[in-house]
């Protein structure tokens, strides 16, 4: 979603901006924008238009003297992706210019409240925020404007705001959605994205909630402070930076969701080496004893995660005997079911800045229940907020297609699970170093992979049809497709079929079926007969012991509960081959946003 930076420093602005942005694409966004301080001129320039920031980077001229500048990527909520709403905005006199991610709730009150007669030039919320600042300083100092706007406005925002009066400050200011202050000495970069900051910064630190920093330049020092809304210094506790960029490039893959795909087997591995002491699975006795003091567990997720969290609900039930139920974050926000007694929430993100699940964590501890976060991002806003979280370990995630994130928290979910049952009927450690292996061997035959989309994979629509743990998959397989080819496709219990999609199955529709379960090998069989008499061409994704001939994919063996790590393998490779093939923006697939900080 939208992405800020800001810098202020002895290097060029804009070269750090331009970068920094850049590293923020993969989030996802529609139009793009700068403002910096020219020192030779005195002046402040601003470049922003609809479109990618390779665009910004080439048509407009940085040959300007500049050390101070902020720039912003947008993914639209308020009026169209274009020029006019694109960030910066200024206020009315141009005295503010803003960047601002997150949505403000209350903008029409706040503007019928106290600047009624303002004439706005773009349709954004952001607007409102620099024209109340701008009202505020006709009687109060600038800090004091931006903390009086700041206890005025509902919502989530990260801001960098620049008084074009004092070239030599940035103020920076957030709450819900994430803003970071990168420290060097030579200079201070602010960034919505720990990415951004990468080669620029020693330390950081994430501003707090409803707290503004204020970064400036005293003599030849970078100083920044941080405040509470009433102008209290804040203390903080500058982090290590320890991401490096070799971490972010695509390794010589053409695309990063092809790179992503091909690191699982490490993902699977480097879990293990992060959680194996003593080749015993060892997770903080905090999280353990939580785990075992719930009487109902309830899995908090939204898309590919929620996918991720279904299998967890199976291994939490079939592994560790807790009931467990999984709920779509947006609808959990405003639909808490009935609770049991002594309930334990799981929210699981691979960036941890999911609004919706903020909005469930924030509800769910007001209850004072017990909560845990498996993410990605050890840095992020859910970790931090959560009672307890675990980390995922999956390295740096950009295609906006979430793939090896995915296998890492279902891999979380499983030594969970395991951790905590009482009579351990199989060595994990030794079924997880199987699936690495299995995962490589079919990672080593995607070309034939590509070649099966071509025969059999259409641009009119597709299905994927599963049973138990297999549905699971078929649900994240589908989604896959759709979001990076844009071919319609659903994932659908293969039983349910008949009760009413069946009508959809004609020639040649592409029906993908996953068996990786005795259980269910023969229903699903017969499922896959249904559709063939009706003219699907039918692709068969099945673990060896389960195999047919005729099926076109056949898997490694693995222990079947873990065959959900092995089986969406080959999903993410159809889904890829397919983009490629329609040639789509594989890794920034058109209206999604890597980190989802808007409701
Ligand atoms: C799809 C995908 C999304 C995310 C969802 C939740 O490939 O990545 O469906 O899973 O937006 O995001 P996180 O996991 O960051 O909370």
């Amino acid at each position: 979603m939208c992405g800020i930076v800001g810098y202020l420093g002895d290097n060029k602005a804009s070269d750090i901006i331009l970068s920094g942005l850049e590293k923020l694409e993969y989030r996802g966004y529609d139009s793009c924008g700068i403002c910096l301080y020219n020192q030779s001129d005195q002046s402040f320039v601003t470049y922003k238009d609809k479109g990618r920031v390779e665009h910004l980077v080439h048509d407009f001229d940085y040959d300007i003297n500049n050390h101070l500048a902020i720039g912003h990527t947008r993914w639209a909520t308020h009026g169209k992706p274009n020029q006019t709403n694109s960030h910066p905005h200024f206020s009315l006199s141009k005295r503010f210019s803003i960047v601002h991610n997150g949505v403000i709730e209350n903008y029409k009150e706040l503007v019928s409240k106290f600047i009624p007669n303002t004439i706005f030039i773009s349709e954004t919320d952001t607007e409102v925020i620099a024209n109340l600042i701008e009202l505020f300083t006709e009687t109060l100092s600038v800090d004091e404007a931006i903390r009086k706007t700041l206890s005025l406005i509902e919502g989530s925002y990260a801001l960098l705001i620049i008084d074009t009066l004092s070239p030599n400050i940035i103020y920076a200011a957030k709450n819900k959605s994430p803003l970071l202050i990168g420290i060097r000495k030579e200079g201070i970069t602010l960034a919505s994205d720990l990415m951004a900051l990468i080669g620029h910064a020693d330390t950081y630190y994430p501003i707090e909630d409803k707290t503004f920093t204020k970064v400036e330049k005293i003599g030849n020092k970078y100083i920044s402070e941080m405040f509470d809304i009433i102008g209290k210094p804040v203390q903080f506790v500058p982090l290590e930076m320890n991401m490096v960029l070799e971490e972010i490039g695509k390794g010589g893959y053409s695309h990063y969701m092809l790179k992503e795909i091909c690191e699982q087997p490490s993902v699977i591995r480097k879990i293990m080496s992060k959680y194996l002491i003593e080749d015993q699975f060892t997770i903080s006795p905090k999280i353990t004893q939580m785990i075992s003091a719930a009487k109902r567990i309830y899995i908090i997720a939204a898309g590919t995660s929620m996918h991720a969290g279904f299998v967890g609900k199976y291994y939490f039930e079939n592994i560790a005997n807790i009931p467990t139920e999984v709920f779509i974050a947006s609808e959990f926000a405003y639909n808490m079911p009935l609770l049991v007694d002594n309930p334990l929430f799981i929210f699981i993100s691979q960036s941890g800045e999911t609004a919706d699940l903020r909005t469930c964590l924030v509800n769910v501890k007001q209850l004072n229940y017990p909560t845990l976060t498996i993410t990605n991002v050890a840095t992020s806003t859910l970790a931090r907020e959560a009672d307890q979280f675990i980390e995922i370990y999956a390295g740096p995630e950009i295609a906006v297609a979430s793939t090896k994130a995915y296998v890492g928290q279902v891999a979380i979910l499983s030594i969970l699970a395991y951790v905590v049952s009482s009579k351990k009927s199989f060595d994990l450690k030794l079924e997880l170093s199987k699936v690495a292996i299995a995962m490589e061997a079919i990672i080593d035959k995607r070309e034939y992979i590509h070649r099966l989309v071509q025969e059999k994979i259409t641009k009119k629509s597709c299905f994927y049809i599963g049973r138990g743990l297999d549905y699971y998959t078929c649900l994240e397989a589908a989604l896959k497709l759709k979001e990076i080819s844009y071919i319609q496709t659903e994932g659908f219990a293969a039983g349910e079929l008949k009760h009413g999609t069946i009508a959809l199955i004609e020639d040649g529709i592409p029906v993908v079926a996953i068996i990786s379960q005795k259980i269910i090998n023969k229903n699903t069989r017969s499922n896959i007969r249904e559709v063939l008499s009706r003219g699907a061409n039918v692709l068969v994704i099945s673990l060896n012991n389960v195999s047919d001939v005729t099926d076109e994919i056949v898997l490694v063996d693995v222990h079947e509960i873990l065959s959900p790590l092995l089986t969406v393998i080959p999903t993410q490779l159809i889904a890829f081959y397919s983009a490629l093939d329609l040639n789509k923006d594989i890794d920034k697939p058109r209206n999604l946003a890597k980190s989802v900080t808007v409701e």
